[in-house]
């Protein structure tokens, strides 16, 4: 008896696992009710009696370093469990997907781009704005529509401050705060109080253009525009310049792009007429200069302005504004290759 459990003892001492499974293997080979050890226990009865003392501890002993061992084995799967779990560190990764850049973000950089390497650089300012920055400023008449609760968001208790209606406002503060020349791009989000459609909506984005220097003339104003164009729509792009009317520049024209779908033959996009318009533009007018403390006698300057969602459309064909707001990935994700 005493070299079986020698033996046994022997055993124990080298139990090793590789996972639960064969560690409960284990125990009910040495621990269960019908375990090695207990089948010893069992026959301790015909162990003759001057030998009991002797076999008895010896039984003990291999009883308590069995459950000692298969214990400490159990703690060692218990703590690897823990710190990685069932981990398989040879799996490939779970890719990531990767988002896309939004549409208007794409045209905005675009324009941005095209504009920064004609030397302007990007100004920027409040959406909240004052009376003074986004309308009196630049020279909107006291009743001017544009005023109106129609156009505008007022706040309610503050009469005075708007929502901007145009990033113009931001080319009043850098002529209040910079004297020429002046050289700037004003990106940014505008709001106008516009029931929401598919070809309209109560907030937009616009990049506005301001050049003002000593001797700059429309001449300067076309040229920047009609080299816009080709950068935006392709080297063969021609533009026409409408007279038109804003209050902060005279004179003031309306530019169109022969429309790049049909070529200028004439399509449903641009209404057979082979043109699309696509922003606004003008001298600035000597009213506005003087109001930013710029004297008129000594500089001039041009302005322009156009809608990011306007420019998107004529590239991409987005039939319905809404979707630039929407953030339905379906819409976004086709902008995955476009930049
Ligand atoms: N601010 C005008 C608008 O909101 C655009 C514009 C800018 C027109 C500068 C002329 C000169 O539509």
């Amino acid at each position: 008896m005493i070299s079986k459990i020698n033996q046994l003892l022997q055993e124990v001492e080298a139990l090793t696992a590789g996972n639960a499974d064969e560690l409960e293997a284990l125990r009910i080979k040495y621990l269960s009710k019908k375990g090695a050890v207990n089948e010893l226990m069992t026959d301790f009865r015909n162990v003759p009696a001057d030998q009991k003392k002797e076999v008895g501890m010896r039984l003990n002993e291999l009883k308590t370093r069995a459950q000692e061992r298969i214990a400490a084995l159990k703690e060692q799967f218990e703590s690897m469990d823990s710190d990685c779990g069932d981990i398989d560190l040879t799996r490939s990764a779970y890719p990531v997907p990767m988002g896309t850049r939004h549409p208007l973000s794409i045209v905005k950089n675009e324009i941005i781009s095209i504009f920064g390497r004609l030397g302007f650089s990007i100004a920027e300012g409040p959406e909240i704005e004052d009376d003074w920055h986004v309308f009196s400023a630049l020279n909107f008449a006291e009743d001017h529509p544009a005023r109106d609760m129609q156009d505008t968001f007022f706040i309610e208790s503050h009469p005075d401050i708007i929502l901007r209606t145009h990033t113009s406002s931001v080319q009043t503060r850098t002529m209040e705060s910079t004297q020429p020349p002046i050289r700037v791009i004003c990106p940014g989000r505008v709001y106008r109080n516009e029931a929401i459609s598919y070809r309209a909506h109560c907030f937009f984005h616009q990049v506005e253009g301001l050049y003002i220097d000593k001797q700059v003339s429309f001449t300067d104003l076309k040229q920047v525009l009609l080299l816009f164009a080709r950068e935006m729509f392709g080297a063969d792009t021609k533009i026409r310049l409408r007279p038109s009317y804003f209050p902060f520049t005279e004179p003031s024209a309306e530019m169109d792009i022969s429309c790049h779908i049909c070529g200028g033959k004439g399509c449903p996009f641009c209404k057979h007429t082979g043109w699309v318009e696509i922003l606004g533009c003008g001298m600035v007018d000597p009213n506005v200069l003087r109001n930013c403390h710029i004297d008129p006698d000594v500089y001039s300057g041009y302005a322009f302005g156009m809608g990011v969602e306007r420019i998107a459309n004529l590239k991409y064909q987005v039939k319905d504004l809404r979707l630039f707001s929407e953030n339905d990935v379906r819409f976004l994700r086709e902008f995955e290759h476009a930049y």
